[in-house]
């Protein structure tokens, strides 16, 4: 590493704030922190890459006899397998060591490289026709040449889609794929975040665009970005909405801002930034990880960080919001306890307000969300720190378990656990609730995409499980934002070095 390098990096540790050490961010970019354990311990036997030895079986390339979920790997380990050769490790090592070695293993199955984000691996849209369970499909491409970081699309009755680039601004992709040029008046967008290991953190991103509901007759169109004056540095999430008149924004609203004391200098990378409407005029918005660090104020009722919040679509405070009645919580405050909230759909058909969420390493989400609950966040995680030690920042953040307070976070049983646990890490971006009729057999199901990973899923959800999942797509591209166009297609935005694209994908039947 070069000391420009290393600069631009300790820069970055300065950004995460002062509560992490430097060797705690800076050690896991040399060397796998998880990795030693396994060296010292397993791979005399089971191989330096997994695959296999005299005394021991191969960890990779098949399904695990004793099977691959992360609970039961944690089970081989702990308990062995003593009269075949496989010694019981629950004495020898501790409970996080067992977690952080299942994860391990679970990542290397998966083909997940700890630091190989796909920012520009090479990009392979196949020209032919897939093969899903449902329905045959190939890949259209609709639009090429966006900037490398996207950030979501919209796509508009009249066929046309609008786009966020997180540094540039909004634009509308025309029919023919064809990109206007920015729509003049929307927020400053800010260029100059850092990039390490390929990954840019910036502040002051354009994130999510999203049509109201009745956007044919009122033409609102809101978005939710990191407000960062120009004069000052920090940023924080805020939400506005306006309309597009002749390439030019106008009568902007604020429709959520957070007090001018919350703005920090964390990148907007863990953000959140979605926004989504429900059927009886409200707006929710997801609000990450911003505060001073990844685990401040996520708990703390007082503050916007990690948290899902609900509004009328006008901006007032609906007066059903869960925490109205607490003094000193915020009322706008829907849901709490999340890291990085890269999805949020309401789902109409079911009445239900869904979210995805990025995990540390391991313990990415599907959630249902439930007005007032807490989903965890600092105090407890399917995932690992990535330095290996566990998710557990109660005792830190002195929050300590009150058995007479029904609020009180650190009751772990008071938790919502995820509906879907994603260890290892896919890296889960935004997804849709399918409906048109393109896919009649993928009709009520969730499309989620993934950024590492570069994976698009299918799940079938039914009342609070997931009772079905299949990967559509592997290999692609990372992808960051998924939707339905009034055409009943999937469109799907992909991230990537060379630039962004949208793609859509349509059945192949329709040949
Ligand atoms: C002395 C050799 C030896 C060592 C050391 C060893 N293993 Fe094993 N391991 C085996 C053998 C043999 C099996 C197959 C047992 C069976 O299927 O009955 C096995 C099975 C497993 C399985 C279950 C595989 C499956 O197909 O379900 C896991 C997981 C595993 N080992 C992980 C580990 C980890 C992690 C370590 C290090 C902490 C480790 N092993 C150390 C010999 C070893």
């Amino acid at each position: 590493m070069s000391k420009t390098r290393i600069a631009v990096v300790v820069g970055a540790v300065v950004l995460f704030g002062a509560c992490v050490s430097v060797y705690q961010v800076l050690a896991p970019l040399f060397r796998d922190p998880f990795a030693p354990l396994y060296d010292e311990n397993c791979a005399v036997c089971h191989g330096e890459d997994l695959e296999g030895a005299n005394l021991g079986t191969p960890l990779v390339g098949h399904p695990l006899v004793h099977g691959s979920s992360i609970a039961e790997i944690q089970t081989s380990i702990a308990a062995g397998f003593p009269t075949t050769g496989m010694p019981a490790w629950g004495q020898t090592l501790r409970a996080e060591e067992i977690q952080s070695l299942a994860i391990f293993i679970s990542e290397k199955r998966a083909g997940y490289g700890r630091t190989d984000f796909k920012v520009d691996a090479p990009l392979a849209i196949p020209r032919e026709s897939i093969a899903s369970e449902e329905h045959d499909f190939r890949i259209e491409v609709v639009a090429t040449g966006l900037h490398p970081l996207p950030f979501s699309i919209a796509p508009l009755p009249d066929g046309r889609i609008l786009v966020t680039e997180k540094t540039r601004g909004l634009s509308i992709i025309a029919p023919d794929g064809t990109q206007s040029a920015l729509i003049e008046g929307t927020p400053p967008t800010h260029d100059d975040g850092i990039e390490i290991l390929r990954l840019v953190y910036g502040r002051g991103w354009m994130m999510d665009v999203a049509p109201h509901p009745d956007y044919a007759t009122n033409g609102w169109v809101y978005l939710h970005f990191g407000d960062r004056c120009r004069e000052c540095d920090p940023s924080m999430n805020k939400l506005i909405r306006g309309r597009i008149v002749d390439g030019r924004w106008t009568d902007e609203e604020t429709i959520w801002q957070a007090d001018p004391s919350t703005y920090t200098e964390t990148p907007d990378m863990g953000a959140g930034g979605r926004i989504s409407f429900d059927d009886s005029g409200h707006v929710f918005i997801s609000v990450g990880i911003k505060g001073p660090s990844n685990f401040e104020g996520i708990q703390d009722l007082s503050l916007p960080y990690g948290k899902i919040h609900r509004v009328h679509d006008d901006g007032r405070v609906p007066s059903d919001n869960p925490f109205v009645d607490v003094p000193g919580a915020l009322a706008t405050t829907w849901t709490y306890g999340h890291r990085s909230p890269q999805g949020l759909e309401f789902d109409p058909v079911r009445g239900q307000l869904w979210s995805t969420e990025m995990g540390p390493r391991g313990g990415d989400e599907l959630n249902l969300l439930l007005p007032g609950k807490n989903y965890g966040w600092p105090l407890t995680s399917k995932g690992m720190n990535y330095d290996g030690t566990p998710v557990a920042y109660g005792e830190q953040l002195g929050i300590a378990f009150d058995p007479l307070d029904p609020l009180s976070p650190h009751d772990l049983a008071s938790i919502e656990q995820p509906v879907l646990d994603m260890t290892p890490s896919p890296a889960v971006s935004s997804f849709v609730f399918y409906r048109g009729d393109a896919f009649p057999g993928w009709q009520n199901d969730v499309i989620a995409g993934t950024l590492k990973a570069t994976e698009l899923y299918r799940w079938v959800i039914e009342g609070d499980r997931v009772v079905h999942r299949e990967t559509l797509l592997a290999g692609v591209a990372r992808i960051r934002d998924v939707e339905v166009g009034p055409d009943g297609l999937v469109y799907v935005l992909l991230e990537h070095a060379s630039g962004g694209q949208i793609v859509r994908l349509v059945p192949s039947e329709r040949d």
